[in-house]
C-alpha cells in the first residue's frame, strides 16, 4: 500500500519561507531540466539532530563533485528553523535539502554565471517501531549510473527500481551489478555470513550511507567484524541475516529475497541485526 504524503506547510526557497503553492522555480532550473542538483535528508529525533555534521559533509562532497560552489554548513541554522516553523521539535522529523545548480538557458555545458538555488524543508517521519518490521524484498539489476556516491536528485533509476518492487508487493528492491549486490533503491545493505558483516565497499557504486557508517561504528564497539566486500548473489546460501539501513529506514531485517520470480534467500537468523538495532536505538535516542 502506498502511504499518502502531504506537502509541508512551509518551505525555504532561495531566502524566503513560502507556502508550497507559492514556492516556484524557473522552468529553466537545471535540477528540473537535467537533474543537475544534489540533496540530503537529515533525521531529527524529537528535535535532536543525529549525525548532522556527517550529513552536511556528504552534501558538501556531492556539491564539490558536481562543481557547485556552495557552503553546505551554512544551512545548519535554517535546518533548525525549519523544524521550529513546522512545530516538529517534539516529534520525529527529517529535513530535506536540495541544491540545484540554478536556472540558465539550456546547454550541456555548465553556464558561467549561474545562481545556486536552495530548497529546504522539514517533514514528520516515523523513526520509531522499525524493530517490529521485517521486509520481503526483490532483487534486480542495478541500472543506475556509475556515480552513486553523489547524492544526485536524478533518481529515476532508483524510482523505477522501487516502483517495480512496490508493484510486485515487495518493500524494497536490492540492486545487483555484475552478480554482486550494491545497495537498495533507497537503502544501504548488509549481510551476515559466518558471524561477519559484509557490505559493499564505498566508491562510485553506492551512496556512502550515514546510517551505514554508524552501523560499522557500532560493530567496532561490539567486536563484530565488518568486511567491506560485495556479496555475490550465489553466496546467499552462506548468508544467515540480511538487513537494510537508512535515515528513514533505520535498520530493518530482510526476511526473504525474490529474484527473477524465484525465492533465492530466506532469513535463518536475526540475532546480530537485533543487537545492532538495540544499540542504534540507544544512540539515536540518548
Ligand atoms: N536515501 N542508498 C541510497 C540509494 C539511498 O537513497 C539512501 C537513503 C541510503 C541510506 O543513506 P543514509 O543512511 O545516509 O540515509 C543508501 C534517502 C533517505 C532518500 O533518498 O530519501
Amino acid at each position: 500500500m502506498k502511504l499518502e504524503k502531504k506537502y509541508p506547510s512551509e518551505v525555504y526557497l532561495n531566502g524566503k519561507w513560502l507556502k508550497p503553492d507559492e514556492a516556484y522555480v524557473s522552468v529553466f532550473d537545471r535540477a528540473f531540466m537535467f537533474g543537475d542538483g544534489v540533496y540530503e535528508v537529515t533525521p531529527f529525533y524529537k528535535g535532536k539532530a543525529f549525525k548532522l555534521k556527517e550529513h552536511l559533509k556528504r552534501l558538501q562532497y556531492s556539491l564539490d563533485q558536481i562543481q557547485v560552489t556552495f557552503d553546505a554548513f551554512s544551512l545548519e541554522n535554517l535546518m533548525y528553523e525549519a523544524l521550529d516553523r513546522l512545530n516538529l521539535n517534539e516529534t520525529d522529523a527529517a529535513v530535506y535539502i536540495q541544491v540545484s545548480r540554478g536556472a540558465a538557458a539550456r546547454s550541456h555545458f555548465i553556464p558561467e554565471k549561474i545562481e545556486t538555488s536552495i530548497l529546504l524543508y522539514a517533514f514528520p517521519v516515523a523513526l520509531e517501531g522499525f524493530e517490529n518490521k521485517t521486509w520481503e524484498v526483490m532483487a534486480t539489476e542495478d541500472k543506475r549510473w556509475h556515480r552513486c556516491d553523489i547524492k544526485s536528485t536524478a533518481l529515476l533509476a532508483n524510482v523505477m527500481a522501487n516502483e517495480e518492487a512496490i508493484a510486485a508487493g515487495f518493500a524494497e528492491n536490492l540492486l545487483v551489478r555484475k552478480g554482486y549486490f550494491t545497495e537498495g533503491s533507497h537503502s544501504s545493505l548488509f549481510f551476515v555470513k559466518y558471524g561477519v558483516l559484509h557490505t559493499h565497499p564505498e566508491g562510485p557504486e553506492i551512496l556512502s550511507g550515514v546510517t551505514r557508517a554508524e552501523v560499522i561504528n557500532i560493530c567496532a564497539d561490539l567486536n563484530i567484524k565488518v568486511v567491506e566486500k560485495a556479496v555475490h548473489i550465489d553466496e546467499l546460501v552462506e548468508v544467515d541475516e540480511i538487513f537494510v539501513t537508512g535515515t528513514t529506514t533505520q535498520i530493518i531485517p530482510i526476511s526473504s529475497i525474490t529474484h527473477k520470480n524465484k525465492k533465492v534467500y530466506t532469513a535463518r537468523k536475526d540475532s546480530i541485526t537485533r543487537k545492532l538495532q538495540k544499540v542504534f536505538i540507544e544512540r539515536t535516542r540518548k
